[in-house]
């Protein structure tokens, strides 16, 4: 049988596949970990965490939409320190580990960043757009933030750093973006987070259909694939050749993943399907990817990443 090659790297880390979780769903607690680990997605990514531990925003924080899902989460963590302990067992799971941090500074940022820095994690995903916690803004819409942030967090070892970002909507704000990446050793980017502050209103109750910021949250799936794809390609025209990009926001098949291949990711993230559908979506995508590059005769992933045709 053809066998297509899926394996890709990520500022050097080596992955099996294509395909790993996003920090969101179901990676929260060890038991959640565990089964990313034992799944088929190529890393094991953490669940964003804090400085101390958050219970996160009060319920209902998430429903599942007919084309995704909106949620609010709040950062629910274990506080970081939870997840450095965890670092050891989780490296002797067998997978590189990823840990995402959100801090609400950049003085706290600094300290986890620092603190992953002296551990085993493989990456280190910081980032900048949470839209869900009241009275915070999502730094990746402030761009003088992001500056001093990465001047800061750059500096403080030699572990791989990224940034997960929101998703931008305008040339202007790629290009406002990308010329602050390029100054500075970010690896890579991860993009889209959910787009913020949608609202979902149900006519029947006449009440949003979840109870943080009045019913205002991050809109997830299906609905948000177009401006994923377009950030990952925007920023892959953009961006110097060595910051690679995670690819997130509405895959569910093998065929979504190839478009964020087209689009010029290097890995992509699973979030809403992997929410709604548990582990076995990643290797349910997985083999619907090599099947569908099989029948396009692609033997890896490099004949057909980036190599999006002009119409
Ligand atoms: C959340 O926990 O509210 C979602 C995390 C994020 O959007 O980064």
């Amino acid at each position: 049988m053809t066998t297509v090659d899926l394996s890709t790297n990520i500022a050097g880390v080596a992955l099996k596949s294509y395909l790993m979780n996003a920090s969101g769903p179901k990676c929260t607690t060890w038991e959640e970990l565990e089964v990313v680990a034992q799944s088929a997605s190529s890393a094991i990514m953490t669940k964003s965490c804090t400085m101390e531990y958050r219970e996160g925003n009060p319920e209902p924080r998430y429903s599942d939409l007919p084309l995704g899902s909106i949620q609010s989460m709040g950062l629910p963590n274990l506080g970081y320190k939870a997840y450095l302990e965890m670092v050891p067992r989780l490296k002797a799971l067998g997978k590189p580990v990823i840990v995402s941090i959100s801090g609400f500074s950049i003085k706290e940022n600094i300290e986890m960043v620092s603190a992953f820095q002296k551990s085993d994690v493989d990456l280190i995903e910081v980032n900048f757009s949470c839209p869900n916690i009241p009275g915070k803004a999502q730094v990746a819409y402030d761009f003088e933030q992001v500056e001093s942030a990465l001047a800061a967090l750059t500096v403080l070892g030699d572990k791989p750093i990224g940034i997960k970002l929101a998703p931008y909507f305008d040339m202007s704000h790629f290009i406002a973006m990308a010329t602050i990446l390029n100054k500075f050793p970010v690896k890579f980017i991860t993009c889209v987070n959910s787009i913020g502050n949608t609202l979902i209103i149900d006519p029947e109750t006449e009440s949003p259909i979840i109870k943080p910021k009045g019913g205002f949250g991050g809109l997830c799936g299906d609905y948000i694939k177009p401006v994923g794809l377009a950030n990952v390609r925007a920023f892959r025209e953009l961006l110097d050749d060595d910051v690679q990009i995670i690819g997130v926001g509405g895959i569910k098949n093998g065929v979504d993943a190839f478009e964020y291949l087209l689009a010029g990711a290097d890995a992509v993230q699973i979030a809403t399907c992997f929410e709604k559908e548990g582990e076995g979506c990643f290797k349910r995508i997985e083999d619907e990817l090599t099947a569908f590059m099989v029948k396009k005769g692609y033997t890896q992933l490099s004949d057909a990443k980036n190599k999006l045709k002009p119409l």
